[in-house]
């Protein structure tokens, strides 16, 4: 996605511009267009995570980005799912690492949404599938915006090189792929693969978030942004970030006042399960 890559960087010039002072409403009102709307999970708050109805909603909702975490089947598949295991969203139990694509493919991954959520319940979502990232890729096509995870890279050895082989099989646009990780052992796998891909380190706080030169000097040795969870971020700590050059994309964002708080600190984009409010406040609603 070089346009949307290029988007994002200049969003987060714009971010630099007005921290320093200048722009005015013009310019104010172009950050928050240019901010990326990563549809977390799909668009989660309103269907089953990870089913190709939620990325599709996710889409419908003006998300920039399907994003996908990855899970490694016992037959070296590579499916969507969050957890390792599969007992939260579907009606299955046990590791996903114990089940083949072919068993993973009989559990219903919709039902458990509709119990949970019955205020969003669609019919339509009982029996859906766990998505393998291959249907995946073939359903969205080679030229949308992925942002795929790797989860749990030290269960799964070899999985960055699968996750290689199909977006090269799939002549997925490297220039609209983000691949996102909390390890940076598997980013650094990633880009020792492949140097050409922009890659996102995640991180994780517990308490006040703080960054110093070093880390970020680490971080840009092989990723292009960083994923913090935003609920212990400061202004200071984004425009830290935003001064290093690094993007930044705090995870998991669902509320507009939190959207437009984020977006004023100067961050780049963010991920949601719920990217209609996000282009509701790009749009200044
Ligand atoms: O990938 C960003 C965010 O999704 C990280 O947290 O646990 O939702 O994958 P998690
Ligand atoms: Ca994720």
């Amino acid at each position: 996605m070089k346009g949307k890559w290029l988007s994002m960087i200049g969003a987060l010039a714009i971010g630099i511009s007005l921290a320093s002072g200048g722009g005015g409403e013009a310019a104010a009102s172009e950050k928050y267009k240019n901010i990326v709307n990563v549809a977390h999970r799909g668009a989660s708050g309103y269907a089953p995570e990870h089913t190709m109805a939620s990325y599709a909603l996710g889409e419908k909702m003006h998300g920039d980005y399907i994003e996908i975490d990855l899970q490694m089947t016992k037959d070296g598949k590579l499916i969507a799912m969050h957890d390792e295991s599969v007992d939260r969203t579907t009606n299955g139990k046990g590791l996903v690492r114990d089940y083949t694509l072919d068993q993973i493919k009989k559990l219903d991954a919709g039902s458990w949404f509709n119990e949970k959520y019955p205020q969003y319940a669609v019919q339509g979502y009982e029996g859906l599938k766990v998505p393998t990232l291959e249907e995946i890729f073939t359903k969205f096509g080679k030229n949308n915006a992925y942002y795929i995870e790797t989860k749990s890279p030290e269960v799964y050895p070899g999985m960055e090189k699968e996750l290689l082989r199909l977006v090269n099989k799939y002549h997925i646009n490297k220039d609209k792929l983000l691949i996102q990780s909390f390890s940076t052992p598997s980013l650094k796998i990633v880009h020792d693969l492949d140097p050409s891909l922009h890659l996102v380190q995640l991180l994780s706080y517990s308490s006040n978030a703080v960054i110093t030169d070093e880390q970020i000097s680490d971080i840009k040795q092989y990723a292009e942004a960083i994923g913090p969870n935003y609920t212990y971020l400061s202004r200071d700590y984004v425009q830290k970030v935003i001064s290093s050059g690094l993007g930044i994309h705090p995870y998991t964002v669902n509320d507009k006042e939190t959207m437009k708080k984020l977006i004023d600190w100067g961050v780049t984009g963010m991920f949601t399960n719920f990217p209609n409010l996000l282009e509701e406040v790009k749009k200044g609603k």
